[in-house]
């Protein structure tokens, strides 16, 4: 049924070969992985839900001026992106003491950090993403100080928009995974906002409860991945239309 080429399969998503030269169709799949691929599950209608997800906020970022590869959703589990080259590098964005940095700094998960900090990761599977430092990254070439200056600069905006947007619907953005791409634009290199965003790659906590919205419900086995994920969705006011006719619900498949 499917003879588009494929160009790239990961852990969540899988590149096609777009319909125009340039361009890439961004399939989302209902895998969950942590740990690198350690712990994997299939949740059923994950993927539905992080392409609305990630389109919303895409297209809420981009009207604040963020260039990113986002084109425009096809379907229920693929948007239509721009073609890039991606810079190896995990930009973590945090606000609040959560996961790895609570861990390495010894710090108490929850605690409001002074201001907020942005980490690298080199990415490499095989070395488990290891966290570099700028020296690291101009040293082996992984982004140039443009396209760091410029990583930095949108990172920064990207995380000030999305604490208020997040906010405003009662919700704390205690951290976040992006990645960025190199676009060739009339001569000129572009670094746009590439991936996704959604709770797969943020730390969602609910204002009022600190209830976890997020991937962390599957890290650490707490149950309800999924009715999290659609009550991000709903308060984003972006319910997609139902895949299950028989309003059943997802359920949890394991691998
Ligand atoms: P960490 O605290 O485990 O370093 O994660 C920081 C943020 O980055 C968190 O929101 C989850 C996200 N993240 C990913 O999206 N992919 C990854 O591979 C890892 C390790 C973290
Ligand atoms: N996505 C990573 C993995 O598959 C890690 C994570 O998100 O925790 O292993």
């Amino acid at each position: 049924m499917n003879r588009r080429r494929r160009i790239y399969e990961g852990k969540a998503k899988i590149l096609y070969e777009g319909p125009e030269p340039g361009t890439l169709i961004q399939h989302f799949k209902d895998d969950a992985t942590a740990f690198n691929n350690k712990k994997h599950e299939i949740i059923d209608g994950k993927g539905v839900l992080n392409n609305r997800i990630s389109e919303f906020l895409f297209l809420r970022l981009a009207e604040i001026g963020i260039p990113t590869h986002f084109i425009r959703r096809m379907n229920m589990r693929e948007q239509l992106i721009h073609q890039v080259e991606i810079i190896p590098l995990e930009v973590i964005v945090r606000n609040i003491a959560a996961g790895s940095i609570a861990k390495r700094l010894g710090l108490e998960e929850g605690a409001a950090l002074p201001r907020p900090i942005i980490e690298f990761c080199y990415k490499a599977d095989e070395l488990d993403d290891p966290l570099v430092s700028e020296d690291h990254i101009a040293a082996f070439g992984w982004a140039s100080p443009q396209d760091l200056d410029d990583i930095i600069g949108l990172s920064s905006r990207i995380n000030d928009y999305l604490c208020g947007l997040f906010r405003g619907i009662g919700i704390k953005l205690v951290d976040f995974k992006i990645e960025f791409g190199r676009q060739i634009k009339d001569d000129m290199v572009q670094v746009l906002l590439a991936d996704e965003i959604s709770p797969d790659s943020c730390r969602l906590w609910d204002a009022a409860t600190d209830k976890k919205l997020d991937k962390d419900r599957f890290r650490r086995d707490l149950g309800g991945m999924m009715d999290a994920y659609r009550e991000v969705a709903r308060r984003l006011g972006i319910m997609p239309e139902s895949d299950r006719p028989d309003g059943s619900g997802p359920v949890l498949v394991k691998s």
